[in-house]
């Protein structure tokens, strides 16, 4: 059981060893969430130096589905656990989109960090077409297929996070309403094909959190957490969505009644 929201920020390509000494220092009184941050590659191991002594944990935006060799520009799972990344996002829709990833490909990424003890967060969600033509259901059970027939009861390990494309750096988020119909779509599938272990799978939504819509998505039930773009990179405004996630939270302490 997860009962603290997690929030997870993706700096996508920002960021810099003075963003991450500004989230060292704001992290040092930091609201009762889970938090990670996710950093381009080559700040991942600042990111790791400068978080150790604070809450946050940080990850990476993407890794490789082989584990070495002959990939250049590739960055495995494994190099990211070491450098102290404990989750990384795989089949944003960035990359999905701009990148031409396959949902094969996605699982490959998927497997590689299980493997090497690192949480995926993998990114599902339609595009505004596949909305506007009824479609989203069969999108996602197209998305999450492969993931769950080839992780198997690995897939209670994994975070999903549903971020419509549509909603990705638009200013508009998905309204909570329509979000829980689609986590409960996704949390249906999950139930269907991979059985009880797929309860444990934490479901996250994505797409124009900010400050003033954190409180109304994190209180849904069915949101277990959020994933940020761009109010993930001014420490302020990050801090506020923590501090709503913080307010959503159960805490394990607090009285049932
Ligand atoms: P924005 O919060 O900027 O819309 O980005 C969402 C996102 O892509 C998180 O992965």
């Amino acid at each position: 059981m997860n009962p603290a929201k997690l929030v997870v920020g993706n700096w996508k390509m920002n960021g810099s060893a003075a963003l991450l000494r500004a989230f060292a220092a704001a992290a040092r009184d930091w609201p009762a969430c889970e938090t990670v941050v996710c950093v381009p590659h080559p700040l991942l191991p600042l990111a790791h130096a400068a978080l150790a002594a604070t809450p946050l944990r940080c990850g990476a935006q993407d890794c490789s589905g082989e584990d070495g060799g002959a990939y250049t520009g590739e960055v495995s799972a494994r190099m990211i656990g070491e450098l102290g990344g404990r989750y990384v996002i795989v089949g944003h829709a960035e990359r999905r989109g701009g990148h031409a990833e396959t949902d094969g490909q996605i699982v490959a990424k998927a497997q590689r960090a299980l493997a090497a003890g690192v949480t995926p967060i993998v990114c599902i969600g339609e595009k505004a077409e596949e909305r506007d033509g009824e479609q989203t259901a069969l999108v996602l059970r197209r998305q999450l297929l492969q993931l769950v027939r080839v992780l198997g009861r690995d897939i209670a390990s994994i975070v999903v996070s549903y971020e419509p494309v549509w909603a990705i750096g638009s200013g508009d988020a998905a309204t909570p309403g329509l979000i829980d119909h689609a986590l409960g779509v996704v949390a249906g599938i999950l139930a269907f094909h991979a059985g009880p272990c797929a309860r444990s799978v934490r479901l996250l939504y994505g797409g124009s959190v900010d400050p003033r819509n954190a409180g109304a998505i994190l209180s849904r039930d069915a949101v277990a957490g959020v994933l940020v773009g761009a109010a993930a990179v001014v420490p302020e405004d990050f801090r506020e969505i923590c501090k709503a996630a913080a307010r959503c939270s159960v805490m394990p302490t607090r009285d049932a009644a």
